[in-house]
């Protein structure tokens, strides 16, 4: 595979091609999404949960955030790595937005970055493109205004739409590469999707969208508990690793790992 760049996504959507995104924290995991041929891979500020055991991703800092953007770069020569602008990071001026996404590229080595909002953003996604930094929109649900949005809900029903159909234009008229739409009714997400011209990205989103996003973990049953109704899992990594771990714990008891063919 060739590396993936901002035009391809482009091209992608203007000959229909669907494409899949991954989130990834780390070198090891971005090394095989990158084999597998994941053209994107996201560094999300869902490292939040997943990777600090936060309840939300209100608390995790830049700080946080740019060392697993460079174990990412690192394991994924191919995929286009985009990393999000975490809570606190942009919000209050495109100036503090810039500023924040240049420690991405350059400490963390990340070729886009992501932040949320619609309208409320356009300008600070103006400023950044204006820079060369590549910006993906996200809108719909959007994790950080948890506190604001009321719990985890589908964003954009009844009058809600209106304001969805606004947002994903602003971000497009803003220069946004791609934008991702979180739990949006799928009929909305498919108009978004026919009226735009960048890609859309779905979570939640229905099958309307030009490409899809899943927290890896959700993806491969790596997380405890409940998954969101959106999530498909297609391996169960947790219940396997587990089981090699309990296992392994065993055979260290019983006398039976390491055997003279692991020793020296
Ligand atoms: O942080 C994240 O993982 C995300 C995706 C789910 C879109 O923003
Ligand atoms: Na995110």
């Amino acid at each position: 595979p060739k590396k993936t760049r901002v035009h391809h996504l482009q091209q992608w959507k203007a000959s229909g091609e669907r494409w899949s995104m991954l989130t990834a924290y780390d070198y090891s995991t971005a090394r095989l999404f990158d084999e597998a041929g994941i053209p994107v891979l996201l560094v999300g500020d869902s490292a939040a949960n997943v990777v600090y055991g936060y309840d939300t991703t209100v608390p995790i800092t830049t700080d946080e955030l740019i060392p697993l953007v460079r174990g990412v770069v690192r394991g994924a020569p191919h995929a286009l790595v985009v990393a999000d602008l975490p809570f606190g990071s942009y919000e209050a001026s495109p100036t503090l937005a810039l500023a924040s996404a240049t420690r991405f590229m350059k400490e963390g080595g990340a070729q886009a970055v992501k932040l949320e909002g619609g309208e409320r953003v356009s300008e600070h996604i103006a400023t950044l493109t204006m820079s060369g930094i590549p910006v993906v929109a996200h809108i719909g649900f959007t994790p950080q205004s948890v506190n604001t949005l009321g719990g985890f809900r589908v964003q954009g029903r009844g009058d809600g739409a209106e304001q969805l159909i606004a947002d994903a234009i602003a971000v497009q008229e803003a220069g946004a590469i791609a934008v991702v739409m979180e739990m949006v009714p799928a009929d909305l997400a498919g108009q978004v999707t026919r009226k735009l011209t960048i890609p859309t990205v779905g979570i939640g989103a229905g099958a309307e969208c030009d490409a899809q996003v899943l927290v890896w973990q959700d993806m491969a049953g790596y997380t405890s508990g409940k998954t969101a109704r959106f999530v498909k899992q297609f391996t169960q990594l947790g219940d396997q690793l587990r089981t090699a771990a309990a296992t392994y714990a065993d055979e260290v008891r019983r006398g039976v790992f390491p055997g003279p063919e692991h020793s020296f």
